[in-house]
């Protein structure tokens, strides 16, 4: 149901009963907390109902254990307007309050012990709800100068609330287990773990509710969790309720209690714990069709890319609502793209200077393209150049007239006076390299690994003609401002709707070092100013980036940062089975930070709830994960 404010002849429905422990208060938190659709709305430990009556469901099962209260309510729904009748004939004094008090109610008529039910309510000391071992009320009376008893409009439009309503005298669980449906609203409001002396209004039956109960109450609230309800429950703000509902979101929030003796004894701590419907992301056997436009990104051997997963990434993704995302760490900038392909807003991040030109040619560039003039210009033998390619690295990637041709088109993009036009000319010339390059990697020297590839046949100037049709190609605009950045992941301000985090993946036995495999096409972007050269070594590289995911603690520290920054973000992190932090260990991380956190992994489907279970790591093959945590 959607929810809508609704007209009545009768005034907004208030709870019929002064009720301890009412909700009252609490009211503007829970109606934050409800959410914006459900079919319908089940609330087992009914008391005084005030969510109830705040929210007017369309279609509820409202229930209780005790018969006093549901005998009440069936009254009001049945037969509102003879009950209005008896409650004018009570007399308002201590006398007939005991005379009243001492009548059995399962002895009365239903509807003089409703009109009962309500007269002890509103004359009893503080609204308070006890009864003894025989099930006898046993509340004082209240001393109030003036009760109202009958307030006639209050009872109709609480008669018009309960019509749309089921009506169950029973205990929760039963009625949980035959009612609640995926995309219920369940609120539970239990009686409370005590938290101190006072605390002895939890007495609401004759039956107690104990530690036990609220052990299995959890239990029930984990299976109406992986039903897919909705669920909302308060309780005192006790350690327990800590350990029980672990993983989930709990709000402390700072009430009055009106059923302490003592005045500055009333102030309270309640809990507010919301339990979303467990999702479940399951990767269609058949991977979703990305858009046509997805294909038209240049292909790449870009390390650690994630190029072939674009669809299970999209799966997932797909089940949330969002519009702006933050690729953190861009890489070759496909992951971004397909997204931009969505239509979303994107922005790539990432803090190498070739990642950043890549975004920028393609993803937050919605409209330039390099025409022809442009390319001749960019191929005309230019007089000015540096020739740093040629004589820094002679013999060692290149061919001396190849590396000439690097120089002379070096040149040539400064001569373009778009620097989105600039970021096209070098991202074209980086791919070229990369083409003509063995293996695409800069970590040795000379030309082993000539496996007789075409590639490694065609020209660097055929390389770099192909590459610049092909971004052209893959310019597009979605309408969204999209963004380029390059910068340290861990410096971002930002609150993108979503974040989508593929680092660096670290392991004991493997180095994930971009920069030195990459050294020479980052030079071409950043034109080797900033770095730290090491004249000595036999690849002319330059001291890496500093980056936390080069070791496990800074991996681990890196991770929950990046966690905590995000955490008003959908979280989908990419990261694979034989890297640190392990499965189990980013999973409690990410659980820190969000409430719900599934484990996707590529080949076979399983998730992985994050409610202190161990998580079994039992397939000994690599695995790609993506960890959601929303
Ligand atoms: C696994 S790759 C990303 C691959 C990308 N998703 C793709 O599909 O091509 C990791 C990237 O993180 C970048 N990186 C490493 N440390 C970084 C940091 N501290 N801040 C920003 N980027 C970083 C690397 O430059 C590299 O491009």
């Amino acid at each position: 149901m959607e929810l809508k404010s609704k007209v009545s002849i009768f005034p907004s429905p208030r709870p019929i009963l002064k009720w301890a422990g009412g909700k009252q208060q609490l009211l503007p938190i829970l109606l934050s907390k409800t959410p914006k659709n459900f079919n319908r709305y089940i609330e087992p430990f009914f008391g005084g109902g005030a969510l109830f009556f705040a929210l007017q469901p369309d279609n509820a099962i409202i229930s209780e254990s005790n018969l006093e209260l549901i005998n009440l309510y069936r009254i009001i729904l049945k037969n509102v307007d003879g009950l209005i009748q008896k409650l004018y004939k009570f007399r308002l004094d201590k006398e007939e309050y005991y005379n009243i008090r001492a009548l059995d109610f399962q002895k009365l008529p239903p509807i003089e012990a409703a009109a009962r039910t309500i007269y002890l309510n509103r004359l009893c000391f503080n609204g308070l709800y006890r009864v003894n071992r025989k099930g006898m009320f046993n509340v004082p009376y209240g001393y109030y100068k003036n009760p109202r008893i009958c307030n006639p409009d209050g009872l109709k439009s609480a008669c018009e609330a309960l019509k749309k309503a089921t009506i169950i005298q029973g205990d929760y669980k039963g009625v949980l287990r035959n009612h609640a449906q995926p995309g219920d609203y369940i609120y539970l409001d239990p009686p409370y773990l005590p938290v101190s002396e006072y605390s002895d209004f939890k007495r609401y039956t004759k039956e107690q509710f104990y530690e036990e109960d609220h052990v299995e109450l959890a239990e029930e609230v984990k299976r109406l969790h992986e039903l897919g309800c909705y669920v909302l429950l308060t309780n005192s703000n006790h350690r327990m309720v800590y350990e029980l509902y672990n993983g989930f979101e709990i709000e402390v929030i700072q009430t009055r209690r009106n059923i302490n003796k003592k005045g500055n004894k009333r102030k309270g701590e309640d809990v507010v714990i919301y339990i979303p419907p467990r999702r479940y992301f399951l990767i269609s056997p058949v991977p979703q069709e990305l858009p046509r436009q997805v294909k038209a990104y240049p292909s790449t051997r870009f390390m650690g890319s994630k190029q072939s997963l674009l669809e299970h990434i999209w799966n997932v993704a797909s089940q949330f609502e969002f519009e702006t995302v933050l690729d953190i760490f861009s890489g070759s900038g496909v992951v971004g793209y397909m997204f931009k392909s969505f239509n979303k807003q994107v922005i790539s991040n990432d803090y190498m200077a070739m990642c950043a030109t890549f975004a920028e040619a393609m993803v937050a560039n919605n409209s330039e393209t390099l025409d022809k003039g442009e390319i001749e210009l960019l191929l005309s033998p230019s007089a000015k150049t540096d020739n740093f390619v040629s004589q820094t690295f002679q013999g060692l990637y290149f061919i001396d007239e190849e590396n000439v041709f690097i120089d002379q088109i070096r040149a040539n993009i400064k001569k373009l006076k778009n620097k989105t036009k600039r970021s096209i000319a070098t991202s074209a010339l980086i791919r070229a390299c990369l083409k003509k390059r063995p293996r695409g990697i800069f970590t040795y020297t000379g030309h082993r690994y000539d496996d007789g590839r075409k590639d490694l046949r065609l020209s660097l100037k055929e390389h770099f003609l192909k590459a610049v049709t092909c971004i052209n190609q893959a310019v597009f605009d979605n309408g969204k401002g999209n963004k380029a950045r390059r910068g340290d992941a861990m410096t971002i301000r930002l609150k993108p709707d979503l974040v989508y985090i593929d680092p660096p993946y670290y392991s004991p036995y493997s180095d994930n070092e971009y920069v030195r495999r990459y050294h020479f096409v980052e030079g071409l972007a950043c034109n080797w100013k900033d770095v730290e050269m090491q004249w000595h070594t036999k690849t002319r590289k330059f001291k890496s980036y500093p980056t936390p995911f080069n070791s496990r603690t800074g991996a681990y520290d890196a991770f929950d940062k990046l966690f905590r920054k995000f955490k008003d973000s959908i979280l989908i992190v990419s990261y694979s089975s034989n890297s640190l932090p392990n499965q189990e260990e980013l999973t409690n991380l990410m659980a820190k930070y969000k409430s719900q956190v599934e484990v996707v992994s590529i080949n076979y489907r399983y998730s992985a709830g994050n409610h202190g279970h161990k998580i079994n790591n039992n397939n000994n093959k690599v695995q790609e994960y993506l960890f959601v945590g929303f």
